[in-house]
Formats: structure tokens, C-alpha cells, sequence
């Protein structure tokens, strides 16, 4: 029988993990059993709905300790307060949306909200919920004020939903709420010193002012690897095209749209960083000419729209090159190897991850990827499919092994970090 290893990352410490009435709320029990797995003490909290997807005693057994639901029962003890006073984290997982907007506005109705009130560890907040609802500008601006209050939101996933339709909605992969976890109670902190700069998302190249060449690139990866990295104790700066993605917290986030803009901005903080990593599908062509006015149907005379290529950053990148680790991402739809091989070489490059794009298993817009890793005197390693934030941490263990080749002397004042 296949046994699991346990692993221990979080021995000692405490999570409080509440429970909200969503269709998610099931999966509250396998997340409680991998952060016991992981060493954990957890006291669950549930509100009054969540009991009713969930007897409490399944939490009960598999935590040990009594649930709390009831904000007036057992008041003696004043649970509602003492609860998370030797807590390192409050979970709250899946939460709904209801218990979002009562997070937000400091609404103390039931245990969780008047715990939330009071809290003095860090607050982890997993939505779950109907992909019209987490879309909805009401919900999306109680994320955003939680979000600037310090609080860390691990975003819903895209997928099917309770309803049968697909969106963005589903509570995220457990081993991405228990990364985020753990990267908060236990820091790792073994990027620290590292200045990282990280390129994510498509580039948009106009064709007029309403038009343009893209891709369908999401830019997941790219902030996944960021806010792993700012977790580790790295200095982070994201050069991002356009994205629908929220900013991740205490990185440094610097919008383009164009190929030019992102060559521009990576370029200005080149000397700053000690490893590069570019994870966005910068687009090969743009339009020789984006007219300056919308064109109109009946202006086309069906003549072919003429493209030149973009600038290739990551040769631009590698030619001025002196102390960084340079780190590249291909997508490509066949050959992976070879192809991965032959861009490694000509782009000097200290690793390349190659993503396999196109069909059922394209990495663009998808929460998780699987990736081959080349570096340039190991064979390949296989990474299989799994959540992009996991993945984003696998791919730092890598990086950091790579050792820091010294191309040139910087001319930057300030010397590298290592
Ligand atoms: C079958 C069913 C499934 C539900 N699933 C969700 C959900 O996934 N997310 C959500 O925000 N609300 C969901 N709701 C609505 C909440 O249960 C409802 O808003 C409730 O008041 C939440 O209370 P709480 O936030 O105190 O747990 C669902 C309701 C039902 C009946």
C-alpha cells in the first residue's frame, strides 16, 4: 500500500483553518490533513453554513480538537478571541463569498469574523465560489482591500465549477494553499540577497488603436515564480505585458505592453539583478506600420498585413550580460528537446524551461504546467504536470544550484551579491 511520507516543514507551529459554507468546503479535509502531515497543530473554525456541507465531526477527529462554530457557545473560554492568540496563521479555506465581504468591511456576526478582528498572524484567504460571483466588482473589491490590507489570496483556479460551467472560481490545487502556507510560517528565506528580475505575460503589438498581435499567454508562471520568490526572502521586480492577474504582494510590478517597452524596462534594471528570468511569450512580429487611426472595414482593401520582427530580448539580454544567471522559458508545439536544446546554446543560457503550447495540454492560461528543464552540461529533467506555484518553487531549487558564471566585468558600481 502506498504510503505517505510525511514532511514535517511546519513542526510546531499552529494554523487555525476555517471552514466556509461553499461547495469547496469537503476539500477543507484533505487541506487539514496535509498540514497535519506537515507538522502543524490545527484548531478548525466553521461558520454556521460550512456545518452544513460538513459534519464537524470529520474535522474534529482528523484535527483532535473540538470545532468551534457556535460564536455563543462555550463563551467562558472566549474562543472567539483566544483561538489565534498563539496562532502562526489563520486559513481561511474555501471562503466564500459572503465571509469575503465580511473580512473586508470587519463584519463580527459569527467566530471567524470576530477572530478576524482581533488577529495578530498572518491572514491566508482561499475564495471558492461561482466564476460569475468571484468576477463580480463587489467581490473583486473586497479581494483588492484584503489584499492591500496585508492579507495574501490565494487566487481561485480556472475550471470546471459546481455549475457544470467552466470559470475562474474553484478553489486552488491543496499543495499550492499549503506551499503558500508554508512559505508563510516557515520561510525558507534562502533567496535572500537575491535581486531577481522577472518578465511574465504576452506583449501586444498595435495594429491600429484598437488592434494588436498577442498571444495567449496569461503570465501565471512568470508571477508564480515572483511571488515564490519574494516568499524566499528574494528582491523581486516583474516586468509584466498584459495580464488580468493581481499584483503580487512586496514585488516591485512594472507594466509594458510592447516587445520594445519590455526590452526597455528589463534592461534598465539588467545590472541591478543577479538572476533573470524570463517567462514571458514575447511575440516575434509586429506590424512594420500601426496606423494612428482605427481602421475601417470598408477602408481594407485586403491587402496583407506586412510584420517585421521584434527585438529578441533574451539575446539582447545575454550579449550584456556580466554577474546574472539567465533563465529562459520557450513555448513550443513540437520537437521540445531539440528545439529547447538549440535555443539553450545560441542564448548562452544558464537553464531554459520548455512548455509545450498548443492543443489539450497547452501551458498557456492553465493553473498548472509540466515542464522539461534544460541546462547546458546535465541532461534534461523532467518536471511533471503540477500547480504553476508549486512548480514555481521546484524551479527556484533549480536555479539556485546553478552556479554564477562571471561572463564579464559589470559595469555597474555596485558589485554583485554573489
Ligand atoms: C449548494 C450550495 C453551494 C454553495 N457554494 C458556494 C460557493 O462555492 N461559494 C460561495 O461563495 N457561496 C456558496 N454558496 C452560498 C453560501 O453558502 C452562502 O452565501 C452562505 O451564506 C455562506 O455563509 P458563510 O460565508 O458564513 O459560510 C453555496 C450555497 C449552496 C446552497
Amino acid at each position: 500500500m502506498a504510503q505517505t511520507i510525511p514532511r514535517l516543514q511546519m513542526g510546531g507551529k499552529r494554523v487555525v483553518l476555517a471552514v466556509t459554507g461553499s461547495i469547496a468546503a469537503y476539500k477543507a479535509v484533505g487541506l487539514l490533513r496535509l498540514l497535519t502531515q506537515s507538522g502543524a497543530t490545527v484548531q478548525v473554525v466553521m461558520t454556521e453554513a460550512a456545518t452544513r456541507f460538513v459534519a464537524p465531526l470529520t474535522f474534529e477527529v482528523l484535527s483532535g480538537s473540538p470545532v468551534t462554530s457556535d460564536l455563543f457557545a462555550g463563551h467562558q473560554d472566549m474562543k472567539h478571541l483566544s483561538l489565534t492568540e498563539r496562532a502562526d496563521l489563520l486559513l481561511v479555506a474555501p471562503c466564500t463569498a459572503n465571509t469575503l465581504a465580511k473580512l473586508a468591511l470587519g463584519l463580527a456576526d459569527n467566530v471567524l469574523g470576530t477572530m478576524a478582528l482581533t488577529l495578530q498572524c498572518p491572514l491566508v484567504i482561499c475564495p471558492a465560489m461561482d466564476g460569475d460571483m468571484w468576477a463580480h466588482p463587489t467581490v473583486q473589491a473586497h479581494a483588492e482591500t484584503l489584499r492591500r490590507r496585508g492579507a495574501v489570496l490565494v487566487e481561485p483556479e480556472i475550471g470546471e465549477l459546481a455549475s457544470g460551467q467552466c470559470g475562474q472560481g474553484r478553489l486552488a490545487a491543496e499543495e499550492t494553499i499549503l506551499a503558500t502556507v508554508e512559505a508563510i510560517v516557515q520561510p525558507r528565506l534562502d533567496w535572500q540577497g537575491e535581486r531577481v528580475l522577472i518578465s511574465a505575460g504576452p506583449t501586444q503589438e498595435p495594429i491600429d488603436p484598437v488592434r494588436f498581435l498577442s498571444n495567449g499567454s496569461s503570465g501565471k508562471m512568470g508571477y508564480a515564480l515572483a511571488e515564490a520568490a519574494v516568499l524566499r526572502g528574494a528582491e523581486v521586480v516583474l516586468v509584466s505585458g498584459p495580464t488580468r492577474l493581481p499584483r503580487p504582494s512586496r514585488v516591485t510590478v512594472v507594466p509594458v505592453v510592447t516587445a520594445d517597452e519590455m526590452l526597455h524596462a528589463l534592461t534598465a534594471r539588467f545590472d541591478w539583478a543577479t538572476t533573470v528570468i524570463m517567462a514571458a511569450a514575447v511575440g516575434d512580429f509586429r506590424p512594420k506600420q500601426a496606423l494612428s487611426h482605427k481602421l475601417k472595414k470598408e477602408e481594407w482593401t485586403g491587402e496583407s498585413l506586412q510584420l517585421e520582427r521584434t527585438p529578441d530580448i533574451l539575446l539582447a539580454l545575454s550579449a550584456q550580460r556580466t554577474h546574472q544567471r539567465m533563465i529562459g522559458f520557450a513555448a513550443e508545439t513540437d520537437h521540445l528537446l531539440e528545439h529547447g536544446q538549440s535555443k539553450l546554446r545560441k542564448k548562452q543560457l544558464d537553464m531554459l524551461v520548455v512548455n509545450q503550447v498548443g492543443g489539450q495540454q497547452s501551458a498557456f492560461g492553465r493553473d498548472d504546467n509540466e515542464v522539461m528543464v534544460l541546462t547546458p552540461d546535465a541532461p534534461p529533467v523532467h518536471m511533471p504536470r503540477m500547480p504553476k506555484r508549486q512548480l514555481a518553487d521546484k524551479l527556484l531549487d533549480h536555479i539556485g544550484q546553478v552556479p554564477v558564471r562571471a561572463v564579464r566585468p559589470s559595469p555597474a558600481s555596485s558589485s554583485p551579491s554573489q
